[in-house]
């Protein structure tokens, strides 16, 4: 075995296809859950949707001559599923393809390697109208349009991601009723917890045998949940919280296992020969990673439990998540300890802190330059620990749209004026650009 902190490493930043390009009416494009979530009265902070967004759609080249004055060799975006496929399924959509054809040439052009999430969140409305993650017909939904995706753009893309957090969706999406398509059922939940594992691992094996040449992953959101009081009731919900969030899509991936204390619930949707195909050989692992959480029992809560705010006297970002680089070590530690882990990619982490622009063109953000000099620091020290580590992308490239809170939590590490679209590099834009030449 090489010393992983020898081997080649990335950096790289990412974004997410609703979060940025906007043009939801153009090319032929279909609605998504999250068209018609933002667009139900009182769903979104002001009432915003991602209609627009950074009008990355129309803005793609200077976007990518952005990422490549940035000096990253690698950039995470995501293909939006009813561009591509307007009706879920059935033929590619012609001027949806002629889209992310160019901007893969353009990243090509820039000497980028494209990186591409096939799913983050935004399923076609069409296939939600048929029951969407919590209807078992959405593993080979999803792995026909991975296939089809995967033959338009496996000529130039090698780098592909399955998944982004299905945790996140799973929960929010279905248990909370915070995110698309706003469901907070507990059965919704946990048969969209199978489901998003088989379609995952239908998809692996799909996109393998297009092409031996690929490298397969996915992106799985691991952010350890710890009490937020001292009682037993929240000591054993922040316990459900890591086998839900965390153990029930580590598990089926890597070990073909559900944990024991969640099997009862999921047991009802799990077919013979399933967890065969949710344990599939990925070539590298996705951590979406942001701050550990904090968790107290509540009984009116679908699942039990809520995240609060951690303590008061503990450093956090303008989101109240909490600022700890040392658990962030630990946490790749404690994965590439109980899993037999492929390496491991960071595919997210950043921070929203309010900015704020300074005279015409200057966003001074000196909390988010300590936040990811921390979370940096705290990964290649793990690193250095023996833990696989080949790459780390940063959230965002962009200031976006942040889902349920729209446009105010600003992760980018560049500024987007949402009125002008005009983008002005923040101070950690060019921190980045100068630590990553310094970290070949
Ligand atoms: C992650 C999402 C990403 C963004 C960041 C802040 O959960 O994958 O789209 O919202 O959080």
């Amino acid at each position: 075995m090489p010393d992983p902190s020898s081997l080649p490493f990335l950096w790289g930043t990412a974004t997410a296809s609703y979060q940025i390009e906007g043009a939801v009416a153009e090319g032929g494009r279909t609605a998504s859950i999250w068209d018609t979530f933002a667009h139900t009265p009182h769903k979104i902070e002001r009432a915003e949707t991602g209609d627009v967004a950074c009008d990355h759609y129309h803005r793609y080249k200077e976007d990518v001559a952005l990422i490549r004055e940035l000096g990253v060799k690698a950039y995470r975006f995501s293909i939006s599923w009813n561009r591509i496929l307007p009706e879920g399924k059935g033929k590619p959509n012609p001027r949806g393809v002629d889209f992310y054809d160019r901007l893969i040439d353009a990243l090509s052009g820039a000497g980028i390697t494209p990186f591409v999430t096939l799913f983050h969140w935004d399923l076609p409305q069409t296939l939600q109208d048929r029951g969407g993650f919590t209807d078992r017909d959405i593993a080979g939904w999803f792995s026909e349009y991975a296939a089809r995706t995967a033959m338009l753009f496996g000529d130039r893309v090698k780098h592909w991601i399955m998944l982004n957090e299905p945790s996140v969706f799973a929960c929010l999406g279905h248990a909370m009723g915070v995110h698309a398509p706003g469901l907070a059922d507990p059965k919704a939940f946990f048969a969209t917890t199978h489901h998003l594992n088989l379609a995952q691992g239908m998809a692996v094996k799909g996109l393998r045998s297009i092409d031996g040449s690929f490298q397969l992953g996915t992106t799985l959101n691991v952010q350890l949940g710890v009490a937020a009081d001292d009682s037993e009731a929240s000591a054993l919900m922040a316990q459900k919280h890591n086998d839900l969030w965390n153990d029930s899509f580590l598990g089926p991936l890597l070990t073909g296992k559900y944990p024991d204390r969640v099997i009862s619930d999921i047991e009802p949707f799990i077919q013979p020969g399933d967890l065969e195909i949710t344990r599939q050989k990925i070539d590298f692992l996705g951590i979406n990673h942001y701050s550990r959480v904090h968790i107290k029992a509540n009984p009116k809560a679908t699942l039990g439990y809520e995240q609060v705010a951690p303590p008061a006297e503990l450093p956090r970002t303008s989101f109240e998540w909490e600022i700890n680089p040392a658990h962030f070590r630990d946490l790749l530690l404690s994965v590439h300890n109980r899993y037999l882990c492929p390496p491991i990619i960071i595919t997210e982490n950043g921070a929203y802190f309010e900015d704020t622009l300074s005279g015409e063109d200057k966003v001074h953000d000196a909390r988010r330059i300590e936040f990811l000099d921390g979370y940096i620091h705290a990964m290649l020290e793990a690193r250095e620990s023996g833990v696989d580590i080949r790459g780390y992308f940063i959230w965002s490239m962009l200031d976006n749209f942040e889902w349920a809170c729209g446009y105010r939590p600003t992760f980018g590490i560049v500024r987007v004026d949402f009125d002008t679209l005009k983008r002005t590099r923040k101070d950690s834009f060019y921190w980045f650009r100068d630590f990553i030449k310094d970290h070949p």
